[in-house]
């Protein structure tokens, strides 16, 4: 396993590999990583040559008041995590690396990123596509992978692709989540214990949802009043949003017709958690 940080000695190496005819998978993250990443490493070493995993707190897509400072780091034990699982390289750069001074170009992917947490985290989707673009610039991979934990970035993602004709293909892995249903994310490390346990309220009202669906519920704001109130019930819950819009367009719906996206984003105490589900008739 090789460590990188700096894009001389990426590309350099990456140049080699391509050279020699192998496929080139990316696994985008900012580290501290949980089985989610490591479930995107995989899927990444079954479908590609060589791995490469960054590892990058961006920090334009934290906001003014968010967690940048205090986001966990931990770049040795990652390397040891992807170096077990089989990953070949770890891209981990300085800030100044990947934003140096005069720094001024930015992506913004309209429409998609603009409901959500486009709405409740302004500017954070453009640093998202700022840096992911700039990762597929740097790395040239044949295939990126991103998981559904973060469903709207995959499509914000799959969007800029597309309208910036990108040549990359876009892999989308399911949500791992700990055996109680909490899915795993970086920041369950900020829960307190009672955080931790009022937090199971994301998934059970999720599933809440999915039943009344099986049951034949259709409409809309019956399901998302339903949520909320489940949500609600939990005192440590504080909602951010509670939506459920179209896929792909992440347009408001009346009545679930195919499929739709339900998205949670709750703070408890200081931490806001995000978990969705796909709702199918
Ligand atoms: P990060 O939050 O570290 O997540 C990296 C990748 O892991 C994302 O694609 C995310 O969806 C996926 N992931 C996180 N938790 C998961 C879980 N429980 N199950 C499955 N996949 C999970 O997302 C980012 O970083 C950043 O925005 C990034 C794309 C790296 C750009 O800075």
């Amino acid at each position: 396993m090789r460590l990188c940080k700096t894009i001389p000695e990426l590309r350099s190496l990456l140049k080699a590999v391509r050279a020699e005819g192998k496929s080139i998978g990316l696994v985008p993250t900012m580290g501290y990583l949980h089985q989610g990443h490591l479930s995107l490493i995989r899927e990444a070493r079954q479908r590609c040559d060589v791995v490469v995993v960054s590892i990058f707190v961006n920090p334009t897509q934290f906001g003014p008041q968010e967690d940048f400072a205090r986001y966990p780091r931990d770049l040795e034990r990652d390397a040891a995590l992807v170096a077990e699982i089989g990953g070949d390289v770890i891209f981990a750069p300085e800030a100044t690396e990947m934003y140096p001074p005069g720094y001024s170009t930015y992506v913004e992917v309209g429409g998609v990123s603009e409901p959500l947490c486009g709405a409740s985290r302004p500017g954070h989707f453009r640093g998202v596509a700022t840096v992911v673009c700039k990762l597929f610039n740097i790395v040239r991979p044949d295939i990126a992978f991103f998981g559904q934990k973060d469903f709207q970035q995959v499509l914000v993602i799959r969007r800029m692709v597309q309208d910036l004709n990108m040549d990359v293909e876009i892999v989308d892995v399911p949500i791992v989540r700990e055996p109680d249903g909490l899915a795993l994310s970086s920041r369950n490390v900020y829960l307190s214990p009672e955080e931790r346990k009022a937090a199971l309220v994301l998934s059970r009202s999720l599933n809440l949802a999915r039943e009344q669906v099986a049951q034949g519920q259709r409409d809309i704001s019956q399901l998302k009043e339903l949520v909320i109130s489940r949500i609600k019930a939990e005192p440590l819950a504080n909602i951010d949003y509670v939506e459920i819009l179209s896929i792909p367009d992440l347009k408001p719906l009346d009545k679930l017709q195919d499929k739709a996206l339900l998205a949670l984003a709750v703070k408890f105490g200081q931490t806001r958690l995000i978990d969705n589900t796909v709702l199918e008739a």
